[in-house]
């Protein structure tokens, strides 16, 4: 099992003089953990300056969407290959906000974890019901079709790492929790769904489970009982090393 894993999304926060001081926060309070994987994902304008910023400590950095083309006619898009020139690692993709305001489907999910893999960055796959859904009973289905399609013909081998962000969009910004045993009940049907799908070493190796949607210090006790969680996602409570650093020391 890789080690654990705290995702800071930074989203379209903050100025970049703002961006620029709160990583220097993160590198002065969280910059030299180890036995933890810590990412930040902030604006993709910014993460140049990020990684010249935080490129001497234990920090990572990630990018918050990627396009799956390397190069080519594509207006306004970013490329993974850049990403990784840059020195990002991972790659947020089909995060619920995405999906919702830019209309990303399950087929550009797909081809955008497919991008990343090939340029060795680390896909974070967000799935997640929405309320409506939910109060259908269709989460199961809702999940699954999003894992099925976000992974279709992605073969893991060797080396390769993919991190599955279970975000229901009603939990996200809305300081709603979803409650533990529901989360853990998921997990186990994510993990089956994988298990389905690639060899069991490789899911125990290379795939982590992490749970995203208003987790906070205040919240997070109630997860700990989750025995697949391998991390958290983490908006609002990133703006602030002090409430993140409460997080990390959780796991
Ligand atoms: P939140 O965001 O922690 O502010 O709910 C999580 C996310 O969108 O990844």
């Amino acid at each position: 099992m890789p080690q654990p894993i705290l995702i800071a999304n930074w989203k379209m926060n903050l100025s970049l003089k703002e961006l620029e001081n709160l990583a220097n926060d993160f590198k002065k309070e969280l910059g030299g953990i180890q036995d933890k994987d810590i990412i930040i994902c902030p604006s993709t304008v910014s993460l140049i300056t990020m990684a010249g910023l935080i490129g001497d400590s234990y920090l990572q950095l990630g990018a918050q969407n990627v396009f799956w083309q390397d190069s080519g006619a594509y207006t306004g898009e970013t490329s993974p290959m850049i990403l990784k020139e840059i020195g990002c690692r991972y790659v947020i993709v089909g995060h619920s906000e995405r999906r919702q305001y830019l209309n990303e489907t399950d087929e550009m999910v797909n081809k955008k974890v497919q991008a990343c893999l090939a340029n060795n960055l680390m896909p974070i796959l967000c799935i997640g019901e929405t309320r409506e859904t939910r109060q259908e009973g269709q989460t199961d289905n809702v999940l699954h079709r999003q894992l099925i399609s976000g992974l279709d013909s992605v073969n893991l081998i060797d080396q390769e790492q993919l991190i599955i962000a279970y975000e229901p969009t009603w939990a996200i910004g809305s300081g709603l929790i979803a409650d533990p045993e529901e989360v853990e009940r998921v997990f186990a049907l994510i993990r089956q769904t994988l298990v389905n799908l690639y060899p069991l070493t490789i899911v125990n190796n290379n795939v982590r489970i992490i749970y995203g949607g208003s987790v906070d210090a205040s919240n997070i006790a109630g997860f700990s009982e989750i025995e697949l969680l391998a991390g958290f996602l983490v908006g609002g409570a990133s703006l602030e090393v002090g409430k993140f650093k409460e997080i990390v020391k959780f796991l």
